[in-house]
């Protein structure tokens, strides 16, 4: 089973409010894309793509083994997908028949979750995703703060990356997708998936895969490269 896997990286990192890109910025001394591509290439996933930001093409490349492809992203983390998988269309390169889609923003995904994903591809599913429970209770407020209700917690789950796919049924989902109307309601490539009515499998995520979206997760990630 050839597995290619995308790292989308062409996001600006707003939340963390870095000087550069979020996917560029050092833990441990090295860029957040490099984690996450050696975390695919540890788990058995060693042709990726990187979606980057079309503007910072050259600082992506300086930083990358030479061996990865590069595609321009875009406005959206949906059309930065989508632009890698058309690259994955590309005559030179063997067509893969199944892909991973990874964040940046998760560079100490350990191997054995991207391991879990592609024996579950593996295995028949055609959709899957690394998953944890929700450990808080969880509650819905009105427009003032106050609870109006509490959501049975059982059986939600929080959703990880990377996520592995059929290549071709991927495909065929976001060309069923119009993204300038719905790019809103997808953060990520289940929900792409799921909208084409595809049933979506789950393997057991890891907390260090946890993504990195504010200042305190970058700290907890330099602890966790130090231990
Ligand atoms: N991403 C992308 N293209 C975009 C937006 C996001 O490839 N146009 C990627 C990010 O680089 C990141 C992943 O999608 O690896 C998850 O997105 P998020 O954590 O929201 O990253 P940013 O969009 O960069 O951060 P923020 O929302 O705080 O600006
Ligand atoms: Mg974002």
């Amino acid at each position: 089973m050839h597995a290619v896997g995308i790292v989308a990286a062409a996001g600006s990192g707003l939340r963390l409010g870095a000087d550069r890109p979020k996917a560029l910025v050092p833990l441990g001394g090295r860029a957040l894309v490099c984690w996450a591509v050696d975390a695919l290439r540890a788990g058995g996933v060693s042709d990726v793509v990187v979606a980057v930001p079309a503007e910072e093409h050259a600082a992506f490349a300086a930083v990358l083994p030479p061996d990865v492809r590069l595609v321009a992203g875009g406005e959206t983390r949906t059309a930065s997908v989508r632009a890698a998988l058309e690259a994955l269309s590309d005559p030179a390169h063997p067509t893969p028949e199944v892909v991973l889609v990874h964040d940046a923003a998760r560079p100490l995904t350990p191997p054995d979750v991207v391991a879990r994903v592609l024996a579950a591809l593996d295995g028949g599913a055609r959709a899957v995703v690394p998953v944890l429970p929700v450990i808080d209770t969880t509650v819905v407020v009105d427009d003032i703060g106050v609870i109006t209700d509490a959501v049975p917690r059982e059986p939600l789950r929080r959703v990880q990356t990377p996520q592995g796919f059929d290549r071709a049924m991927l495909v065929a989902s976001y060309a069923a997708i119009d993204l300038v109307a719905d790019a809103a309601p997808f953060t990520d490539d289940a929900a792409v998936v799921r909208a084409a009515g595809i049933p979506v499998m789950t393997v057991e995520g890891d907390e260090r895969a946890a993504k990195i979206t504010v200042a305190h997760d970058l700290a907890v990630a330099e602890l966790q490269v130090r231990t």
